[in-house]
């Protein structure tokens, strides 16, 4: 039983990933500065702090064995406004981390540094970072590989991770369940550009078995590949009536990759236990219970969000004052 430090833990993925440690019968400890949040209330070991505050995080890098690092700003809209917060949070952090904590590090990155290209992606495939998102998230990777760390690049989020944490509605599947449930109508921009998706529980179930692992290097995670006009397809069976908005515009975000997980499945037999349509349903089912009291909140959208906290006269991320909001 290991002393697992989850950095970042109480966000989308990491409220998924505490609750599937604390099963597995691991000690954890969430480390987070509370960005979307208002409080943190699952019963588990909680410090609260700004991961660029090293006279805080130092002693609980000292206490874990393995230390998953979630924290980041998160999509490419969230780290567009302002790029020096982006390069400090996302990349000057993780050279950081390499340089002070010895044991095992599983980091997760993103498919996004693939960009757009054609092709069936593998983790030594050409990289074509499209944003600041993408970018530091791949000048992040380069610190960890010659460490005791395991990368996981992730294809896009969907599904409902755990019952606190807040459910981001700022991911394409999420969106258009958001959308068909609300409005029984949903648009789609170009709609033939491919991209890799993967249930937010799957993320847990990667890293679990690698906590102890001996494997290092780069590991893309996907359940699917899928074009954006596929889903609203997808949607449409679920939702009679839905009407579907389809335009040739080509949407800004250049976005477009398929990507292999062989290499995942075959060094620790990642096989995703949740389909795309069971992630839908169960965002449906929340929604249509009247669950998610005001999906058009921007706490639901890290760009939406982060813009309203980066325009205050003090952000609470200005990097003179890390630790105080
Ligand atoms: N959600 C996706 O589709 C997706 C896809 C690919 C990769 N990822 C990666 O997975 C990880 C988790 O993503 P998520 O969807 O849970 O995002 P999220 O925004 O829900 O969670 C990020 C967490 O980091 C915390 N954080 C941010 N800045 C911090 C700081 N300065 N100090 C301390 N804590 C800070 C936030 O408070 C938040 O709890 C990220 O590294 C992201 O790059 C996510």
């Amino acid at each position: 039983m290991a002393n697992i430090l989850i950095v970042g833990g109480a966000g989308y993925v990491g409220g998924a990933l505490t609750d599937r440690l604390l099963t597995a019968g691991h000690k954890v400890r969430v480390y987070d500065f509370l960005v979307y949040e208002e409080s943190y209330r699952k019963p588990v070991d909680f410090i609260y702090g700004d991961i660029r505050d090293w006279a805080r995080l130092d002693p609980h890098l000292k206490w874990a064995d393995a230390v998953v690092w979630l924290a980041a700003l998160v999509g490419d809209g969230a780290c567009s406004m302002d790029p020096k917060l982006t390069e400090e949070i996302n990349r000057d952090t993780v050279r950081e981390l390499s340089k002070r904590f010895n044991g095992r590090i599983l980091f997760t990155s993103t498919c996004s540094v693939y960009g757009a290209q054609d092709g069936l992606l593998h983790e030594e495939s050409p990289l074509n970072p499209l944003s600041m998102y993408a970018k530091t998230k791949h000048e992040a990777e380069k610190f960890l590989l010659d460490k005791n760390a395991m990368v996981f690049r992730l294809g896009t989020l969907f599904g409902v991770g755990d019952t606190y944490s807040r459910i981001r509605l700022d991911l394409v599947v999420n969106v258009l369940t958001v959308k068909a449930c609300l409005y029984n109508r949903i648009s789609v921009f170009g709609g033939d550009q491919y991209r890799p998706l993967l249930h937010v529980r799957d993320v847990a179930e990667a890293v679990v078995p690698n906590l102890e692992s001996k494997h290092t290097g780069l590991f893309n995670l996907h359940t699917v590949n899928v074009r954006i006009t596929d889903l609203a397809d997808m949607f449409q069976k679920h939702f009679p009536g839905l009407e579907v908005n389809r335009t040739e515009v080509s949407f800004q975000d250049g976005r477009n990759y398929q990507v292999t997980s062989e290499k995942a499945k075959k060094t620790f037999g990642f096989s995703p236990k949740w389909e795309l349509e069971s992630g839908m349903l169960e965002l449906k089912a929340l929604i249509q219970a009247d669950r998610l009291k005001n999906v058009a909140t921007p706490r639901h959208s890290n760009h939406k969000f982060l813009k309203e906290i980066l325009e205050r006269p003090a952000s609470p991320l200005g990097y003179e004052t890390p630790t105080s909001l």
